[in-house]
């Protein structure tokens, strides 16, 4: 998908700056401050890409037996991810459609989708099988009752939903990353432990963040610096597609190769023959995201409870780290004196990413 839309007629209802965003890497601005703030462009990059792109939402390994469940929000839309008795995946709705609670939470395993409200009961296809006192004239058909569907599907073991039911499948967008994942086998990597993290701040900085390792040398002068120096790192091109990948020259001999990846605008992950490291992000509010970094463990080489321990303890002293600087860059948005800066050549997959954004907001416009 080759960024042919971008002109500036397109970008007449963005933020004054954002032509300069798009600009050839060596004369790009960052993006203006407001698409870190402003709650209207929040709400057009719900519109635009949250419920318009594929969004992963859990790992296969989490929807292993008939009736495990994983609920999220895509889009800010409530959805319930299952894996039903026939072993099919299926994203519904996860609004009940007698008052609209929403049902479900966290993750588990249920023979239905039930509403602990007034007890209205789901298969777990989604077709309404009980409702107390609601008698079974004609008058109410229950099985005319049907939670909404969307669009699932899996890539490299990531369980991703799309609200458009027009979309192409994610591995037609993401073709350009399959020679990556293949050798790893990543499709097959289970999670092998979780950290929940807090992100008050927008989406964007976490991926901006994930997406250059130009600030290894100040944010993490004694933990990746040391490792995987800022200088080594290495944007591939990516054609104007929807990814990036970010290669790292390791500083120490027999360090494995260690590269991020991004498939915008959400999947974010790192991947070595260790396993793999989730950054699994879901925007809140302009100002505000979940974040849960997930690591992911290479089955035929398993590591010890101790191993994995020590793995989590060195991931969140990282993240620590990160969460120190992105949570200033997020108050640094709302300065008037901002003003964007140039980008590094470091930063190149950071530019790729905001020309990815500003193709689809700029589509309104068109
Ligand atoms: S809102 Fe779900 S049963 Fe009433
Ligand atoms: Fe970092």
């Amino acid at each position: 998908m080759a960024l042919t839309r971008l002109s500036a007629p397109g970008l007449a209802h963005l933020p004054p700056g954002t032509a300069q965003a798009i600009a050839p890497l060596d004369e790009a601005l960052g993006l203006p401050a407001r698409y870190y703030t402003d709650s209207s462009i929040f709400a057009a990059e719900t519109e635009r890409i949250f419920r318009t792109e594929w969004v992963p939402v859990a790992r296969a390994d989490e929807l292993a037996t008939g009736g495990d469940y994983v609920t999220a929000r895509v889009g800010g839309e409530p959805v319930v991810v299952l894996r039903d008795p026939c072993g099919g995946l299926r994203a519904l709705s996860n609004v009940c459609l007698h008052r609209g609670m929403v049902m479900l939470d966290g993750a588990g395993n249920a023979s239905a989708v039930q509403c602990s409200y007034h007890q209205w009961s789901y298969g777990l296809d989604g077709v309404l099988r009980q409702a107390p006192y609601m008698g079974s004239s004609s008058r109410f058909d229950r099985r005319s009752v049907c939670l909404p569907g969307f669009q699932v599907a899996e890539w490299n073991g990531w369980v991703m939903v799309n609200l458009d039911p027009a979309a192409a499948p994610p591995g037609d967008r993401l073709a350009g990353l399959e020679w990556l994942c293949a050798p790893y086998g990543v499709e097959r990597y289970r999670i092998a432990a979780r950290i929940s993290a807090a992100a008050p701040w927008n989406w964007k900085l976490t991926v901006e963040n994930f997406a250059e390792s130009y600030h290894h040398a100040g944010t993490h002068p004694k933990t990746l610096e040391p490792l995987f120096p800022a200088r080594g790192s290495r944007a591939a091109d990516n054609g104007g597609e929807p990814w990036f990948h970010l290669d790292h020259v390791p500083s120490v001999p027999g360090l494995g190769p260690f590269v991020a990846v991004g498939a915008f605008p959400l999947l974010l992950f790192s991947v070595g023959p260790f396993g793999a490291v989730w950054f699994r992000l879901e925007p809140v509010a302009a100002d505000q995201s979940r974040l849960d970094i997930v690591l992911l463990e290479n089955p035929e080489r398993a590591s010890t409870p101790q191993a994995i321990e020590a793995l989590v303890a060195s991931i969140s002293a990282i993240n620590d780290e990160d969460t120190r600087v992105i949570e200033q860059t997020q108050a640094g948005m709302s300065s008037r004196a901002y003003r964007p800066g140039r980008l590094s050549r470091l930063e190149k997959a950071r530019w790729q990413f905001h020309r990815y954004l500003v193709d689809h907001l700029s589509r309104a416009g068109r």
